[in-house]
């Protein structure tokens, strides 16, 4: 379940992404993961000349970065950047005057300029301050987790994030280092976790487990994740009332891609619900919750990158991408 290669240099699965949501002039998209702006470039290259994307982010710092990168597509109006976390993606959208979306697509997780920066604080490989946060402005650091938890809290948080097998041996180091002092240092926390650990050259580095739920934790991931699925089903039902959508023969698509088990386990949830319509127990003789479906599933099975993909970018290897489109309104 875990993300065992924590870099990437270039965008993942960009065809794919590209496949399903299928980009055309004149529509609105939404990069709910801006990052490097990989997914938001080939986007806006292919809904060129007037279509727009909306590209959000919780660090300032790749905002930063794709605002000069894409610097023609911004001047143009073409491309607006938003600090903010995709779980208040509809307020973002709606901020940006940006209501009838056409496609969105979450790439999941922390970027290579996140994890290749030792002050972010993301990485066991490099020494830096215990930080681990997305967005710079959030208050609670990893460092103020691991110093200020309790041992049984952090060995769940281990479990729970990282299926640690360890979790409680590590909370147990944890807090007893602590009681010398803070723990402020990836170098320290990395230590305490290879401490009489032998592990070869190649395989998953023992603080592998450890930092991913640290990050998820700090981040609140799985909950973020979990708010912005029903936001992007109702921006994306918005989109199709749109005049003259019906028309075009296209539907608008939401394309999702993640990186450990528990991520790929409440969109694969969301998806097969959204896309059900009676969801009472099978007991129940007639409908009574009256949920219709909103979304068709177009990946039964999570799509994979293929091993010249993993070759050129082994982050990708732990990818699941799921995608799904919507359907029309019953009233
Ligand atoms: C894997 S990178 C995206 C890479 C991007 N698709 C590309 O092609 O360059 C994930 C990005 O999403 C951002 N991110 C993660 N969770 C977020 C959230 N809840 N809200 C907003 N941004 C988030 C991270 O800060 C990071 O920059």
């Amino acid at each position: 379940m875990i993300d065992t290669m924590q870099t990437q240099h270039i965008s993942v699965m960009p065809e794919e992404v590209i496949q399903f949501l299928q980009p055309a002039a004149g529509r609105c998209y939404i990069d709910g993961t801006l990052g490097g702006g990989g997914h938001t470039a080939l986007l806006l290259e292919r809904c060129a000349p007037d279509g727009r994307v909306l590209g959000i982010d919780a660090d300032a710092l790749a905002l930063d970065r794709v605002r000069v990168r894409l610097a023609t597509a911004v001047e143009q109006g073409r491309l607006l950047l938003a600090h903010g976390n995709f779980a208040e993606m509809e307020q973002i959208a709606e901020t940006n005057k940006f209501q009838h979306v056409d496609g969105i697509v979450l790439d999941l997780g922390f970027s290579s300029d996140q994890m290749n920066a030792p002050e972010r604080g993301f990485s066991f490989s490099a020494d830096g301050p215990l930080d681990m946060r997305m967005d710079q402005t959030h208050e609670r650091s990893a460092a103020e987790i691991v110093n200020t938890a309790s041992e049984q809290e952090l060995a769940d948080i281990f479990w729970r994030y990282g299926e640690e097998t360890r979790s409680r041996q590590l909370a147990r180091r944890i807090v007893r280092t602590r009681e010398k002092g803070p723990i402020t240092r990836t170098g320290q926390l990395a230590a305490l976790a290879v401490a009489g650990v032998r592990y070869k050259p190649g395989a998953i580095h023992p603080a592998t487990r450890m930092f991913q739920a640290l990050r998820i934790a700090v981040n609140e991931e799985l909950a973020h994740l979990e708010a912005v699925l029903p936001q992007m089903v109702r921006l994306l039902q918005r989109g199709r009332q749109v005049a003259g959508y019906e028309q075009s023969g296209s539907a608008g698509r939401m394309v999702v891609i993640s990186f450990h088990s528990l991520e790929d386990r409440i969109v694969k949830d969301f998806m097969r619900r959204e896309a059900t319509d009676c969801l009472c127990p099978p007991r129940v003789p007639v409908c009574v919750c009256g949920h219709k479906a909103q979304l068709r599933v177009l990946t039964s099975r999570p799509m994979m990158p293929d091993q010249q993909e993993i070759e050129r970018n082994p982050r990708a290897r732990s990818a699941h991408l799921r995608a799904a489109e919507i359907l029309p309104v019953v009233s």
